[in-house]
């Protein structure tokens, strides 16, 4: 029997090696990857009614349960061997290409919840290729949000 042993390039993926984060603030969102567990870091860390104001919804949050409940219902089905070297996400939105199905909604006074605001969504939106639109309660004006975005 003729052995193989594996070459360095293969195992180093599955050895799963990370460079160390120097950013404290990288580091800690790292930590929390699913929503909830940001949820918990930013109602622990936020004053209440930034965070009341931000985690609530509108009126009854009826939107906001049927949204949750319909996240919940997706499934995803595994498929196997498929060739997805060329997958197109993108979509038109306005009559021009987006990257992808969604973008980042409109939300008021967004420089209580995080101090970049609305430069960060909008920078963020700007690297993903989607949508970033500005709530008309924002705190950043549209000439800023839109330099953010073009840079
Ligand atoms: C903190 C917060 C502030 C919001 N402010 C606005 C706003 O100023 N204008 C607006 O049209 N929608 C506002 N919305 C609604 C959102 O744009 C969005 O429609 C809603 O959150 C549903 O989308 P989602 O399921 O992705 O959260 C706000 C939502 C949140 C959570």
């Amino acid at each position: 029997m003729k052995r193989h042993l594996p070459s360095r390039r293969e195992v180093a993926p599955l050895l799963r090696f990370k460079r160390p984060e120097l950013s404290r603030k990288a580091r800690r969102l790292e930590k929390a990857p699913p929503i909830d567990d940001l949820r918990r870091v930013a109602k622990r860390r936020t004053p209440k009614p930034a965070f009341d104001y931000t985690d609530g919804a509108a009126d009854g949050e009826v939107s906001l349960t049927r949204v949750r409940e319909a996240f919940a219902n997706v499934e995803v089905h595994p498929s196997i061997l498929r060739d997805v070297s060329q997958v197109d996400t993108s979509r038109e939105v306005l009559g021009k290409r987006v990257a992808l199905p969604f973008g980042i909604a409109p939300t008021g006074f967004t420089r209580m919840m995080q101090a970049e605001g609305e430069i960060a969504g909008a920078t963020a939106a700007a690297a993903a290729g989607i949508p970033f639109s500005l709530s008309t309660m924002g705190t950043t004006s549209i000439e800023d949000v839109d330099a953010a975005a073009s840079r």
